[in-house]
This record gives C-alpha cells, sequence and structure tokens, in this order.
C-alpha cells in the first residue's frame, strides 16, 4: 500500500489520508488489482522480460486500458521494467529524478515492484507517495513532480499516453528537499 510521507516527517499510511493530502494537486490513486492468473504472477516475479511477455502481460490488464481509451481518449500503453541489471538504469532515471512537469497527464499503472513520485504541494511545501504493486496514479498535467525508485531499484510499470508529445518533462530546476536514501521507503 502506498506510503506519503511530507517533508515535515509525516508519515500517512492510511489510504483517506492519502487521498485527502493528494487531493489538493488532484492527484488521483487507485488500487488495481493485477488479477490471480499464475502465469501472470510468475512473469511479474522475473527481472526481465522478453518482448512477446511484456505483451502477454499488457494484454492480460487490457480492460484497464480500455476503459481509460473510452473516458479519456487515451491511444497507447506500453511496459517498461527496471531492475538493477537494466543497463544505464541511473542515466535512464536521471531523465525524471528532478523537478519537473508534462503537459500531459502523468498515468502509470505500478504492476511489480515500487516507484517514488515527490510533488510540491500548494502550500510550497514537498511530499513523496512511494506507489507500490498494483496501484494506478494519475499525476494531472503541469504537476511539478519527480520519480525516482526505492534503492531495490524494481519496478514494472504501464504507461498509459493520449499522445507521443505532451509527456516529455519540462524542468523547473526546484531543489528536491527529501534526502534520496532518507525519503526512501524500502
Ligand atoms: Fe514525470
Amino acid at each position: 500500500m502506498a506510503i506519503l510521507q511530507l517533508e515535515n516527517g509525516t508519515k500517512y499510511t492510511e489510504v483517506d489520508d492519502i487521498t485527502r493530502e493528494l487531493s489538493q494537486l488532484n492527484i488521483q490513486l487507485k488500487y488495481w488489482t493485477v488479477g490471480d492468473n499464475p502465469q501472470i504472477h510468475q512473469l511479474l516475479a522475473k527481472d526481465s522480460l522478453t518482448e512477446p511477455e511484456k505483451e502477454q502481460i499488457l494484454q492480460s490488464l487490457d480492460n484497464y486500458f480500455l476503459e481509460l481509451k473510452q473516458t479519456a481518449g487515451y491511444q497507447s500503453r506500453d511496459l517498461i521494467v527496471l531492475h538493477p541489471e537494466t543497463p544505464n538504469l541511473d542515466n535512464l532515471l536521471s531523465k525524471f529524478n528532478s523537478c519537473h512537469y508534462h503537459t500531459d497527464d502523468e498515468v502509470r499503472y505500478i504492476i511489480a515492484g515500487e516507484g517514488v513520485f515527490g510533488f510540491i504541494l500548494p502550500d510550497t511545501s514537498q511530499a513523496e507517495l512511494t506507489v507500490e504493486a498494483e496501484e494506478f496514479i494519475n499525476v494531472p498535467a503541469n504537476t511539478e513532480h519527480w520519480f525516482h525508485l526505492t534503492p531495490a531499484k524494481r519496478v514494472k510499470v504501464v504507461r498509459y499516453f493520449t499522445g507521443t508529445d505532451g509527456w516529455v518533462p519540462v524542468y523547473t530546476g526546484k531543489d528536491i528537499k527529501f534526502d534520496r536514501i532518507l525519503g526512501c521507503v524500502t
């Protein structure tokens, strides 16, 4: 389950508290099950996946994609698989671990592992949200945020897109006040 840590050290683990805090930024966080197909669970437990394996997982979850297509005009989805042996992992992550926004919503569904989204709240304080497996997050367009992995450096995440241009990061140069190690919840 997700964990929200505020800059002042407050840590929330209850869904109601987290939802209330995130609502200040209109961020949605939902529980989405990956189902109980043992073959899919076996694939989710692997470090790396072939393209056909990724497609098999994506198709098993396409009920969610279909809903996003029908309700919000989403057009494509892909599956990102990261683990400690992923080539150029730090380089890949460096695109997203500083403060930025996109002109489209950032819509992500973590299906294995975990990742940390950081935000700047309306009072200019900062918060970091650890999103875990079977959690869906929608970060609205133009919301300043950042993303990094926990020390386990393992995540499988489905990304949903309405187009190809709007998710390019626009960097804002703000300092992130969270310590990269202490801010992580393993
Ligand atoms: Fe982003």
